[in-house]
């Protein structure tokens, strides 16, 4: 547990180093010109294409999709931005998306450390960043993210201002907070409730402590909340759930859903991860919550670090690919 924890910590100079990699073989694309940008990815590595995302919806006037299949939509034609993002570059699903862009002539652009997409990208020469080596996909969100800006900041000019975001990485209370977060943590099923704003980091909140904390998660997002979830809360039995009210900043509809969940008398917790811009919080929130997801494994005496049973599914879509090949 120690290894994985001291991976977070040192998150801020993991991200340091990330933001000064460089774009190899670089183009110049005329946003007016594309007709959308698609990310691929899975697992620790799309979830960086969720937080893109999220952020190119408000401030590009853009279609944007997120691919966490082995197809593309069938509007991704050759007019499009595919960025694939695979850690180990060798997941499959990942893969045989790349495939179906390379073959529908998308632009494409690549992050991985290695792997079948990183020798597939020397070999086609499209734009690409490598991250650092040595970590576990998840633990390396702070150098795909950076990889992801630093490729659309050069390829279509994106000026995504990155100068604070280790200087968020260094909050000294951080991992006392995490602590807290984790002691709450223990004895309950994990349920993250979100704004619609941050919902990525409600997805990788989730994806956290399934992979570090081996269990399993809900996320709820507002304002979708008030049309569903709320009434599930009539009657959830109080004693199965632990609820983090996830606040950015001003409350709003988070606080709204907090008040009303306190009401019915639910274990609750409110974090505020807002830190003024979208990718500085997501990047804290991120941080704290991955620290707490560690934690909790080590107060549920299970290993933060394997993931058996995503290594159980990658052999079965192995076979399943080679069936339908
Ligand atoms: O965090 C993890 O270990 C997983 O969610 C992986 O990210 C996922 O299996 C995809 O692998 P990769 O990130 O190497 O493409």
């Amino acid at each position: 547990m120690r290894e994985l924890l001291d991976d977070y910590l040192n998150w801020s100079s993991q991200l340091r180093k990330a933001l000064a990699a460089d774009v190899l073989d670089p183009v110049h694309l005329d946003v007016g010109s594309i007709g959308g940008i698609a990310f691929v990815g899975m697992g620790g590595s799309g979830v960086v294409g969720d937080v893109v995302a999220k952020y190119l919806e408000r401030e590009v006037a853009l279609p944007v999709a997120t691919v966490k299949s082995f197809t593309l939509p069938k509007y991704v034609d050759s007019g499009w931005l595919v960025v694939a993002i695979s850690y180990s570059g060798n997941t499959l699903e990942t893969l045989a998306a790349v495939t179906e862009a390379v073959r529908r002539r998308a632009k494409l652009c690549t992050i991985s450390s290695g792997g079948r997409l990183m020798e597939l990208s020397e070999k086609l020469g499209v734009p690409r960043v490598y991250v650092e080596r040595g970590h576990l996909p998840r633990a390396a969100l702070p150098s795909m993210l950076a990889a992801a800006v630093l490729l659309l900041n050069k390829l279509i000019e994106l000026k995504v201002s990155t100068e604070r975001w280790v200087e968020v990485l260094k909050d000294p209370e951080a991992l006392e907070v995490a602590e807290d977060l984790a002691s709450f943590l223990v004895g309950g099923l994990p349920v993250f409730v979100v704004t619609e704003d941050i919902y990525p980091l409600g997805v990788r909140a989730k994806n956290e402590v399934n992979e570090n904390a081996k269990l399993t998660c809900k996320v709820e997002v507002l304002p979708e909340w008030g049309h569903n979830d709320v009434v599930g809360w009539e009657s959830t039995p109080k004693d199965l759930v632990k609820i983090v009210v996830l606040r950015n900043g001003a409350g709003g509809l988070a606080d709204f859903a907090a008040e009303y969940l306190r009401k019915l008398d639910y274990s609750l917790k409110v974090l505020d991860v807002g830190r003024g811009s979208y990718f500085e919080t997501i990047l804290y929130g991120s941080w704290v919550i991955g620290l707490a997801s560690v934690l909790l494994a080590g107060l549920r005496s299970v290993d933060p670090e394997s993931t058996k049973s995503i290594e159980y599914y990658k052999q079965f879509v192995q076979s399943y690919l080679k069936f339908y090949a």
